[in-house]
């Protein structure tokens, strides 16, 4: 009967997939043809972005998600893709920043360029606030314009002769940074992987943790908790075991916290909650998720003073000496919505919309569960994990989008690991995530008729 109502539900219509290219892709093959009336410069194209894919994950979805439109134009689209949040700022932190934009017209309010590591009110409170008993300093804290941008400027700090491991599935700006910074090469067709990156794969048989037994030593160990996509949280127990391992190694982890405001298990919110961790980890974290942010823009990136180099150097210093030459500090309107996010009325308000969130990934879970499917993450994180065991994660997108007009991902999106399964996003207003759940529900009723 499950097997029956997958089969009904989900029937792959056509096959899709994000091409890899091995060498030159036939995108860039035609733009090479099409320009060769034009001008071109004499500038070599970076080997780099040859070995890239074409298109990051994220804009092929707005892309398909168009075409489908097209196709449909009186479709009501439900858009469960991409995580962006959909739900007002709380009228005290949007407020705070209106006049901070206000201020700027007046003699007396009007600042120019600030700190290159961010206001250091917003600084002390970040550490206070989401570090307390860490033991981490608010000049150890670096306010940026969000995490996404951190990823690369941490890649750019760490040069391009670090060998690197991910978890499979992961957030695909770590892989994709790490290949425009030159560490990896050679997308496998057949299996999806890049050479040189060490994909630790992440599964329900392994409680999504890697087996760190059979992970080879990287200099750099991308770690995202809670991960998106999977929505799971490690434990402390297994964040131990991570620190050990990369202590052990002397690696270094870039741990992403930027879902931590989604933990509700208990599961640890940052590292640097494992004693040991400031020796080995720098912690990238966001706005985004966690206040709305993701328009407004704003995250940070701790560096410990405890974390050095193999020849003793501290990274801090370096870390400083990139945001101040690559950065110039974020804006100052939105650091003082990031202070009022974090004043105690700010703090409430923003996590009663990550609780709503949260509901809606309850209801969402519901739905597939109704469909007979293994459900993943929703506890911890905005995502859920749903499991379509044998299919193809681009039909399975496909056939969604095509009969019930709402846009998912593709887990293969996120990595090989990520193939058979689909990540569903909770962000929405609650009549629209209500209206999908529908539309998921209406799929098994029409195959028990
Ligand atoms: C794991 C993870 N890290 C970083 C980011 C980027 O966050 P930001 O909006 O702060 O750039 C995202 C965005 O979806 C994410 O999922």
């Amino acid at each position: 009967m499950l097997k029956q109502t997958v089969d009904y539900a989900f029937q792959a219509s056509s096959c899709v997939s994000l091409q890899p290219k091995s060498k030159l892709h036939p995108e860039s093959l035609k733009r090479v043809k099409e320009n060769k009336n034009g001008h071109c410069t004499k500038v070599m194209r970076s080997v780099n972005m040859e070995n890239l894919t074409s298109v990051y994950l994220f804009p092929e979805i707005s892309r398909r998600e168009y075409e489908h439109s097209q196709r449909y134009p009186n479709a009501k689209i439900i858009k469960l893709g991409i995580g962006d949040t959909s739900e007002p700022i709380p009228e005290c932190i949007a407020s705070a920043m209106a006049k901070q934009a206000l201020a700027l017209s007046t003699v007396e309010g009007y600042s120019g360029y600030g700190d290159e590591q961010g206001n250091k009110a917003l600084r002390k409170r970040i550490a206070e606030k989401f570090y307390k008993n860490m033991g981490i300093k608010g000049e150890e804290v670096f306010v940026s314009d969000g995490a996404q941008c951190d990823i690369s400027r941490l890649q750019m700090l760490l040069g391009s002769h670090v060998t690197v491991a991910v978890q499979d599935p992961s957030f695909p700006a770590y892989i994709d940074s790490s290949v425009i910074f030159g560490r990896a090469r050679n997308l496998q067709g057949q299996n999806g992987k890049y050479d040189r990156i060490v994909y630790m794969k992440c599964t329900p048989n392994n409680d999504f943790f890697p087996d760190l037994s059979n992970t080879p030593r990287t200099d750099i160990i991308f770690f995202c908790s809670p991960n998106n996509p999977t929505g799971t949280a490690a434990s402390a127990a297994q964040l131990r075991r991570l620190v050990d391992f990369a202590t052990a190694n002397g690696s270094i982890i870039v741990y992403d916290s930027s879902y931590a405001a989604y933990i509700s298990d208990g599961s640890p919110t940052s590292i640097y909650q494992i004693p040991g961790a400031k020796q080995v980890a720098i912690e990238i974290s966001s706005f985004s998720k966690f206040a709305g942010f993701t328009g407004v823009r704003l995250g940070w990136t701790v560096v410990p003073e405890e974390l050095s180099y193999s020849n003793g150097f501290p990274i801090i210093k370096d870390y400083d000496r990139i945001v101040c030459t690559c950065f110039n500090g974020a804006s100052n309107i939105v650091q003082a919505g990031g202070l009022a996010c974090l004043s105690d009325e700010g703090f409430q308000a923003v996590s009663r919309v990550v609780n709503y969130y949260k509901e809606n990934a309850n209801i969402l879970a519901e739905a597939f569960r109704g469909l007979g499917m293994v459900v993943y993450g929703g506890q911890n994180a905005p995502y859920l994990w749903v499991h379509f065991p044998g299919s193809s994660s681009w039909e399975l997108f496909a056939d969604i989008l095509e009969k019930t007009h709402i846009v998912t991902i593709p887990g293969r999106g996120f990595g090989p690991g990520g193939e058979s399964y689909i990540r569903v996003s909770s962000f929405g207003h609650r009549e629209t995530i209500l209206e999908a759940s529908e539309r998921l529900t209406s799929l098994r009723k029409l195959n028990f008729n």
